[in-house]
Order: structure tokens, then sequence, then C-alpha cells
């Protein structure tokens, strides 16, 4: 399960960076970022209103808000776009006849100027300009700028010499500049020819002394605008689901400044409030991104908390008490005191203290250790060990704190890749340039620990290449940490259901991924000197490495079958849609099991469905019972994937699928044994692989490949066997050593 997760979240950290325009949409025209509502091309855009037109006639494509065909800057989702504005000019001649001008008429259909975030401003010395509604007298304002000489003017201020600004009210969608002279320039012509007025956004122009002489190459300027989804308020548009543009996790807000409303992510996520699905509002990952835990951060839907591990105090949080070591010899050496009250002299007492007391400090810290190793059972361990010496340490190793520290870099948060019910994954480089997967499991059970450590040592000599190998453990610190072997490339779970890859994965591979998963779990019921049930078979699960090949990962939930038993009563664990009913109801666990969720996993290769869907009616809701139903109906292949049946495997799919019923038997007895399963796999496979062998000559080849298949697991695996034989002892001692 850690490993599914693992994958998952290498998957998303690709996409984070949030493209936000609708799905199949162009985000850009140029450098500029079109998030919707607005898109340049139908269907991109939530209405007329949000159209952005993209021209590339010149070098640099220009984008216009196709409502006033004006120039857009900068798009915000906050409710504020960016545009350009020209200037309204207005020059003399020495004489005080006009030489040339331009008045400026500007107005938006639908969105507002924004007042608080723009200003009126005027640039002249015999100046005084108006800037009034477009569509009548609803407001009209302005002001003047006069000077008698340049010494007066002060650069970077515009309160009346030279230079002067004004707001305006809210709600204003166009408006019209008219600039005036008292005396034509005639008496400042020298220095200021002509006069200027713009909306400019504030903060953005500083005036300078320089600008009453010229200011040409200023020809336009950007105005902040106001925009928001319809003209209505947030209650009223929550009435019409349809209309209603706010998505998943996200909530409205009434515009401040325009009609309408706006939509927001809730706190703890981010993305497109105005998108649904994966560019819409995502739970942000704060431990990732804020790093805001000293010990273990949790991130939750929506927030995220801290904690910190046992042996240490504090809530956890970097910005207040952190975590730290639970230190009782402080009480008994109140240093600080002593220092307090003893003045200079007693500074090198405190040294020596300071000194003694860092010693200890490091002694706890030693014996903690220690501590934790005994509770991990590493006595047990190393006592079968110096039994048994060279089985263990030739297939797995015990690792140093230190080592495993160093490898994770002291547990950095970015190296986690996976999280889960069992505890966390980390990704870590050895010493000899190994990478690992590190799975630092949740506290564990005193009780169980002989069990733990037998399963270890178990494991770690389970040498299959379908197995994802356990390279190890450590012992020395609070909570037992396994290092395992490292698999890159997702879980069969995501090849089979991820959106990119859906069918690309071809008959041939699916039909290999069984056989080896078969195989494996064959060799982990039959093979091993003490029987392992899985107990948690399922395609996330199933991880692929470079080539495909498959790895059974996450024995996180199996236990040891002990020898004498076939059958025994533990508590019901699993995965809901692969669990086997009969176990279900009796909790009497056998390797059929295992089978009966093996048969789920042939449905899901079969029919690229999931094991449960819950948007689907009750009686399709399981794709066992599903598939059970169209199989018996002779409608096979109306459920199976399309893309993968042709002519030449038609009659494979067929067995494969009849394969699949007889493991999914309501009783376990009725169902093959996996070694069964896995032979008859790679039989098809083999007969799929040279399609020239007739179909009356397929039985006895078959039977050839069986024999072949069984020799195999002789020949082949023999140094498993032999370190199988002399594990059987080491467990049977360790379960001595416990009674
Ligand atoms: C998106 O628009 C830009 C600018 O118009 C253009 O260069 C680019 O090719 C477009 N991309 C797609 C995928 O249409
Ligand atoms: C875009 O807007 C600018 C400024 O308003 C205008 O000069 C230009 O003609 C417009 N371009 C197009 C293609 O409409
Ligand atoms: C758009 O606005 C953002 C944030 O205000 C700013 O970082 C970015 O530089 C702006 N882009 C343009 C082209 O003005
Ligand atoms: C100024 O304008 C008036 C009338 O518009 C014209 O008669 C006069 O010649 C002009 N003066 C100059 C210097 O152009
Ligand atoms: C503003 O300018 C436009 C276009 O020239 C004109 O139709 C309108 O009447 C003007 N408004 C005012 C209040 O002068
Ligand atoms: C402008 O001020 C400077 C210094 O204050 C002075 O020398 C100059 O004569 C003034 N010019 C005019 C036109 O008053
Ligand atoms: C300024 O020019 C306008 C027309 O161009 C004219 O009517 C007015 O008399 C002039 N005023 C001065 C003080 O020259
Ligand atoms: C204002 O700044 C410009 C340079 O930006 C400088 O040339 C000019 O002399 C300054 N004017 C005043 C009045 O300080
Ligand atoms: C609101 O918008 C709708 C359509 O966009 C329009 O028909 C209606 O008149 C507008 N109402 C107000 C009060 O502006
Ligand atoms: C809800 O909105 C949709 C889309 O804008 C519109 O077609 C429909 O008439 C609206 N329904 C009501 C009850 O206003
Ligand atoms: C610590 O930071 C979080 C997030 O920035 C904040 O919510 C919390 O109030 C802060 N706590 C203290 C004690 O400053
Ligand atoms: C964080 O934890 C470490 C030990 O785990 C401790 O040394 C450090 O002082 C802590 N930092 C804060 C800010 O609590």
């Amino acid at each position: 399960m850690e490993f599914a997760l693992l994958v998952l979240i290498l998957a998303s950290i690709a996409t984070t960076t949030a493209a936000q325009a609708k799905p199949g949409c162009n985000s850009t025209c140029g450098e500029l970022n079109i998030p919707y509502p607005f898109g340049t091309t139908d269907g991109c855009y939530r209405d007329k209103n949000f159209l952005i037109t993209c021209s590339s006639t010149s070098r640099n494509p220009i984008a216009n808000y196709s409502r006033g065909n004006i120039q857009v800057l900068n798009i915000s989702l906050d409710g504020e776009i960016r545009i350009s504005a020209w200037r309204a000019n207005q020059c003399y001649l020495p004489s005080g006849n006009r030489s040339s001008g331009d008045n400026v008429n500007f107005r938006l259909e639908q969105f507002t100027i924004s007042n608080t975030k723009n200003k009126f401003t005027v640039i002249g010395c015999d100046t005084y300009a108006f800037i009034d509604d477009y569509w009548g007298d609803r407001f009209s304002t302005g002001c003047t700028a006069t000077c008698r000489n340049i010494t007066d003017v002060v650069n970077g201020t515009c309160f009346g010499i030279g230079c002067c600004q004004t707001s305006f009210p809210t709600g204003v969608r166009g408006y019209n500049i008219s600039l005036k002279s008292y005396r034509n320039h005639t008496a400042v012509w020298d220095f200021n020819p002509c006069s200027y007025g713009f909306v400019v956004e504030d903060g953005y122009f500083n005036f300078s002394s320089l600008d009453l002489k010229d200011l040409r190459n200023k020809n336009d300027f950007p105005v902040v605008i106001n925009w928001a989804i319809g003209n209505e308020t947030c209650q009223k548009a929550r009435r019409n689901a349809t209309s209603y543009a706010c998505k998943d996790n996200s909530f409205c807000v009434d515009s401040e400044n325009a009609s309408g409303y706006l939509c927001k992510c809730k706190d703890g996520f981010s993305g497109n409030p105005y998108l649904s699905g994966s560019n819409g509002c995502q739970d942000i990952d704060e431990c990732k991104t804020l790093r805001p835990c000293n010990g273990t951060c949790h991130n939750l839907f929506g927030s995220y908390n801290c904690s910190c591990p046992l042996g240490y105090k504090g809530d956890g949080f970097r910005n207040s008490t952190g975590c730290t070591l639970v230190d009782h010899s402080k009480q008994q050496f109140p240093y600080k005191d002593v220092a307090l009250g003893a003045g200079l002299g007693f500074a090198a007492l405190l040294v020596i203290i300071l000194w003694l007391y860092l010693a200890l400090q490091q002694r706890k810290l030693i014996n903690l250790k220690e501590r934790f190793f005994r509770q991990n059972g590493g006595f047990i361990l190393q006592q079968q060990l110096s039994r048994q010496e060279r089985t263990f340490s030739e297939t797995a190793k015990i690792f140093t704190a230190e080592e495993l520290k160093n490898a994770t870099k002291n547990y950095d948060e970015d190296l986690i890749i996976g999280r889960g019910g069992f505890g966390i994954v980390y990704k870590g480089l050895l010493a000899d340039n190994r990478v690992v997967a590190i799975k630092k499991s949740k506290i564990v059970d005193q009780s169980q620990i002989e069990q733990f450590i037998n399963e270890v040592v178990v494991l770690s000599q389970i040498n299959h290449r379908n197995v994802v190998k356990l390279l190890g453990c450590c012992l020395e610190t609070e909570v037992p940490l396994l290092v395992y072997e490292f698999v890159n490339n997702g879980t069969l779970f995501d090849y089979i259901h991820g959106e990119s890859e859906a069918s690309d994965i071809s008959w041939t591979t699916r039909l290999r991924i069984a056989a080896e998963t078969a195989g494996a779990l064959s060799y982990l019921h039959s093979a091993a000197s003490t029987p392992i049930i899985h107990r948690d078979v399922k395609t996330a699960n199933i991880l692929l490495d470079e080539s495909y090949t498959a790895k059974v990962s996450d024995f996180g939930a199996s236990r040891l079958v002990p020898i004498d038993q076939t059958e025994f009563a533990t508590m019901v664990q699993g995965t809901l849609g692969y669990l086997d009913p009969e176990y279900m109801l009796t909790s009497q666990l056998t390797e059929k099991s295992d089978v009966y969720s093996f048969g789920v996993v042939l449905a899901e290769l079969l029919t690229g469905r999931k094991a449960l869907l819950f948007n689907k009616p009750e009686e399709e809701r399981s794709l066992a019972m599903c598939f059970l139903s169209y199989f018996k109906e002779n409608r096979l292949f109306e459920v199976t994937e399309s893309g993968i049946v042709d002519e030449g495997n038609i009659e494979t799919v067929k067995e494969v699928a009849r394969l699949a019923t007889r493991c999914l038997k309501l009783k376990g007895e009725d169902r093959p044994s996996m070694k069964e399963v896995g032979m008859e796999l790679e039989g098809l496979r083999r007969t799929e692989k040279h399609p020239w062998v007739s179909m009356n000559s397929n039985l006895e080849e078959s039977e050839y490949l069986l024999h072949d298949m069984s020799g195999a697991y002789e020949a082949g695996d023999s140094s498993v066997n032999t370190a199988y034989d002399s594990m059987k002892d080491n467990i049977l001692t360790a379960l001595d050593n416990g009674r």
C-alpha cells in the first residue's frame, strides 16, 4: 500500500504547475496566462464577457479583451485584470495656438474600473482636467496642476505642482478625459508645451520633472479592472446549479467593486475554483510546501497537523514548541540558577556542569538506542543470527540508525515517497549508491515483536524475482525501520486505471504480469518452507519496474502460517473488493483467500475496471460479481477492455476468463491452488508466444510446459530452497524461545 502511494505522489508532483485554462484549451497568449473563466476559443470561456482574442500579427501575440478591444496585460483569479489604456494629451505652439492632441473615451461593457487601485493623474504646468462618466453625468471629477518655474517641481510628488492625482467613484465602467488650459501654456511653453491626463494603476507612475517636457514615450498605462461572474449576488446565483460558477472545494464571495460574485478555493486548497477535477481546487500538501513541523507532519484533507515521536515532548510545530527530547536530567542539574546566583567565578564550574550534562545527554541517547534495539527485538534477532550467521548476513543486513539517517538526509520530508496505514516510506541512497525504499513503521505492539522479527527474517530470505526484496532493517530507533529494494515504475493499478496510459498495456504484457504475480504468490504459498499468505493481494500492491516486470509488495498484512495448521482465525484484514467472501464470513484464513483476490486481479486485467465501483448500481458494484454474471451469460466480450482482444488471442482471453471464474468460486475448496493457477497462466503465455502451435497439439505442449515449469523451480531456485530449510529451524527455535 505504501508503495502504491509512493507512485501516486510521484505522479502528482509532475502536474502541480497548474495550467488553469479549461482542459483542452490554450492557456496562454504569448506570455499572458489565461485562466478559466477567460478563454480564447469557443467552448473555452464562460460567456462572451470572458472572451479574449489572441492575435499574433506583430512579433508578440497581443491579447485583446473582446468587449472594448483593449489590450490585456495580466489576468488574476482574484477578480482583477490589468489592461493597457491610452493617455489624453493636448499640445500648444509658443503662440498659444493648439498644435495637436488626443482625447480619450474609454468604456467597458461589463466590468468596472477599480477605484481603489487606480488614480486619475494629470501632468502640466498650466493645466486643469476632468474625468467624466462616459454615458452622462453620473460623476465628474478632476484636478489642477500648475507651476511657475521648473525648479519648483519635486520629483516623485504629485500634489499640484506640475502633477496632480485624484480618485474617482466605484462602479465606473467608462470615462471621457478632457484637458483644459488657463493660458494656453504661453507662460510655461519653454519647459511644458503639453498637458497630459490618464488613469493609471496606483503606484505605477513615478512623476519626474522630465515628464513635463515630454511624455511621448509613455503612451499607455496599466489600469486595474475588476471582473466578476454575472451580475447577481452569491445568494441568488447559488439557486441555479447549472449556471453557478464555483466548483469543488470552493466558496462564493460577492464582488466588492463590481456587481456579481467571485469564487475562491477554501483554506488549505489551491487551484482554479471555476474548474472541477484536477485543475480545480486541490488539497495543498502543507507538509511539503510549508514544512510547518519539527516532528512528524500529517497532511489532512484541507489542513495538516504535527506530532512528536515517542520520547519527545512539544506540539511539533516549528514556530511553536517544536519537539524536544524528554529530559529528566535537566531537573537534576538546574545549571541556569547556579550561573545566575554565583557570578563570574562560577563560570568554570558552569562549563564543567555543562560538559557533564552533555556527556549525560550523550549517554542517554546511547541508552535510548540500546533500549529501542532491545524493545524492537534486536537481541532475539542477534541470537538467531549468531546461530545462523551465514544465511541472514548473505541476504539481509542490520542497518545502523546512523546509516539510514544519512541515506534519507535526516528523514528529509522531500524524500517522502509514500504514506499509508502502516507508516511512512522514504526514498534513500545508501553509502554504496544503492537506491532503496525505507519504511518507518507505526509503533509496534510489544507482544508482536517476536513475530515481527520472524517475519523480517523469513521475508529477507525470499529471493524471488517477482517479489519486492527486503534488504534489511534497523532496530536502534524507536520504531523499527525496514529497508526494501526500490521499484520505480508505478503500480499495476496505475497502469490499468491511470488516465493517460489507459489501454496501451497490451494483452501479452497483461498475461505476463498475471503469470509473474501468480508465480510469486504460488512460491510464497508452497515453495517457502513456512507458507506465507499475503492477505492483501490487489493491483495496487503489484509494482512494476522499468521493463514492466511485476513485483509483489507489501507484506504488511501477511502473517506466516504455522506449519501444523492450514487455517487459523485472525482479525479480518484486507481491501474491500478483493476480500474473499468466505474469509469474511468465517474469519478462517487460508491460502485460498489469496486465490480469490488474485481472481479479482485477473478480472481487473481483463476488463480494465476497478474492483469496486461506487457510482454503479448495486448489482454492478463489485467487479467480481459483475464479471461472474457476464461470464455466465456468455457476454464476456461485452466487459473485456476494448482493444485487447483480437483474432489471435481470443481463445487465450477466454481461457484466462474461465480461470478467473474458477478463482472467484465462493467456496475456497472449489478454487484451484495458486500453483495450478500459476502453471496454467504460464502455459497459456507460452502458447500465445508461439501461435504456430496448432490447437490439436496444444494439450501435449502444455503438459510438456507444466513439466518444464516445475523443473525450473527445482533447478533455478535451489539456493532459495536450501536457505529455507535452514530458516525453518531458525523460526522453530524462535518460537521455542518465546514460550
Ligand atoms: C496557444 O496560443 C499560442 C499563441 O497564440 C500559440 O503560439 C500556441 O501554438 C497555441 N497552442 C496551442 C496548443 O494551440
Ligand atoms: C487590440 O487593442 C489595441 C488597443 O486598444 C488596439 O490598438 C488594437 O487594434 C487591438 N487589436 C486587435 C487585433 O483588435
Ligand atoms: C502579472 O501579475 C503578477 C502578480 O501580480 C506579476 O507577478 C506578473 O509579473 C504580472 N505579469 C505581467 C505580464 O504583468
Ligand atoms: C493661431 O490661430 C488663429 C486662428 O485659429 C490664426 O489666425 C493664427 O494665425 C494662428 N497663429 C499662429 C502663430 O499660427
Ligand atoms: C464621451 O465620449 C463619447 C465618444 O466620443 C461620446 O459619445 C459621449 O457622449 C461622451 N460623454 C460625455 C459625457 O461627454
Ligand atoms: C526660476 O527659478 C530660478 C531659481 O530659483 C531663477 O534663477 C529663475 O530666474 C526662475 N525663472 C523664472 C522664469 O522665474
Ligand atoms: C487659448 O486658445 C483658445 C483657442 O485656441 C482661445 O480661444 C483663447 O483666447 C486662448 N487664450 C489665451 C489666454 O490665449
Ligand atoms: C528629476 O529626476 C531627473 C532624473 O530622473 C533629473 O534629471 C531631474 O533634474 C530631477 N528634477 C528635479 C526637480 O529634481
Ligand atoms: C444581469 O445580466 C443579465 C444577462 O447578462 C441581463 O439580462 C440583466 O439585465 C442584468 N441585470 C442587471 C440588473 O444588470
Ligand atoms: C440556469 O442557468 C442556465 C444556464 O445559464 C439557464 O439556461 C437556465 O435558464 C437557468 N435556470 C434558471 C431557473 O434560471
Ligand atoms: C504557527 O504557524 C501557523 C501557520 O503559519 C499558524 O497558524 C499558527 O498560529 C502559528 N503558531 C504560533 C504559535 O505562532
Ligand atoms: C527540532 O527538533 C530537533 C530535534 O529533533 C531539535 O534539535 C531542534 O531544536 C528543534 N527545533 C525547534 C525549532 O524546535
